[in-house]
Formats: C-alpha cells, structure tokens, sequence
C-alpha cells in the first residue's frame, strides 16, 4: 500500500486528480471505476479544469460507477446518475453512453445487478476503482456483514448510513432510500489500481482500523488490505 499524507483537501484532490488524469492519459480507453459523496468531488473539479485546458482528454474513457439508489428515477435530483452528471460528466468531453451506473429503478433488481456485473467483465475489469470510505467503514454500499458479498448485489442501507446522508435529503435519515444497488466486492478488488480518498479526523479513524486490524466483513475496506497496488490519500 501507498499512504499519501495530503496536507488538506484541495492538495488530497490535486493529487487523486494527478493519479486519475495519469491513467486517462497512459490509457485512454482506461474503465475508471467511480464514487460519489462529498470527498470525490474535489478531485473531480480538478480533472474538469485539465479537461477544459485541453491537457487531457475523456472522448475514449469509460466510466463504471460503484452504486446507485434504488427506488430514485436516474433523473432524480438526489440520484447518483444526477450527481455525476452535476459534478463530472456534463462538463466533460465523456460520451454520455460511456458512463455507466446502476439502474436503481430496474423492474427486477437481480437481473440487473447480474447485468452489471457482465457489462464490467465485457470491459474486461476496471483499470483504476476509486473509492471513498463510509464513517462505518463501507466501500461502495457495501455495508458491514457477515460475510463479504462478491457480486454486484441490492443491500439494505445501514442506519449509519442513512444518518450520514440525510444531508442530501433534507436532513431527514427517513427520505434517504432503504436499498441501493452496489458494485461487490470482486469488481473492486479485481481493479487493477485501487485510489482511496479520506478527508478529516473520523474518517482517517476508520481508516486506521481497516488497514491496521484484522480482515473482517464487519469493516468491509479491511478487504482492501489484500490489493496489490492500493494508494491511500488522507488529509493530515
Ligand atoms: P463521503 O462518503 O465522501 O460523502 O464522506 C463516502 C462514503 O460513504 O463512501
């Protein structure tokens, strides 16, 4: 593993952005795996104004993002689809057919987390996946477990988790959808390159404690532990 010490956010974003940009650029047909949430967003800003000065290009990227809500229409305000459309996509050269999300309003949920799965194999896996981590440890909506789940899988969300988004939903844990559908842990683990961003106190924390302590599902960024080429980029 490679730990950054990033000295605050707009440096943790400059440097995600430069490892981002480094894999559109080496590749440009690369499959970059994507996060939402408010840590991300940074980064993504960064690669907008590269994109926007011409010093790198989208045109041939492909774009496969870790989850989405289920229950939320893809043009609903609070879905992930609008919050990559809002924070990435529209404003840069990406072809819209390039981007992929799950479909949360599909009729059977099943086919289509099966679905998406064969659509990340037919890419043949994600060059570069990247991640935020959740106060409770999540990566995606993976949430503690039992078990560890390797397909791409509809889960109930966490309380922690509801709570922790309320802010998107009025403030209201209770607006927050109870389900999504989530990458599993296989395509994320199978990313050839691993980018974990982590801003503030807690989050370095729960870090701390998935990198450091025992593999476990119940702090499922633990599983992280095992990747080869993992780079982590914290705030000091
Ligand atoms: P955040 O979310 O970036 O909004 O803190 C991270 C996560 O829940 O994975």
């Amino acid at each position: 593993m490679k730990l950054l010490r990033a000295k605050d956010y707009n440096d943790m974003s400059r440097e995600a952005a430069k490892l981002i940009a480094a894999q559109v650029i080496l590749k440009e047909n690369c499959v970059l795996g994507l996060a939402t949430g408010s840590t991300p967003v940074g980064a993504y800003k960064q690669l907008i104004e590269w994109q926007k000065k011409g010093e790198l290009t989208f045109a041939k990227t492909v774009t496969v993002n870790l989850d989405e809500y289920c229950g939320l229409p893809a043009t609903h305000a609070q879905s992930y689809r609008s919050f990559m459309r809002e924070n990435l996509f529209d404003r840069i050269d990406i072809r819209p057919e390039n981007t992929h999300l799950p479909n949360g309003a599909a009729a059977d949920p099943e086919a289509e987390c099966a679905a998406y799965d064969a659509r990340i194999e037919a890419f043949g896996g994600i060059d570069l996946q990247l991640l935020g981590i959740g106060h409770n440890g999540h990566i995606g909506f993976n949430e503690p477990d039992e078990h560890f789940t390797m397909p791409t899988h509809r889960v109930r969300l966490s309380a922690d988790t509801r709570q922790a988004n309320a802010r998107f939903f009025e403030g209201d844990p209770s607006g927050v959808p109870e389900f999504a559908i989530t990458m599993g842990m296989r395509h994320i683990l199978q990313a050839k390159k691993i980018l974990l961003v982590a801003n503030g106190a807690q989050k370095l924390a729960v870090l701390d404690r998935a990198l450091g302590g025992p593999v476990t599902p119940h702090l499922p960024a633990s599983l992280l532990q095992l990747h080869n080429d993992l780079t982590v980029i914290v705030t000091e």
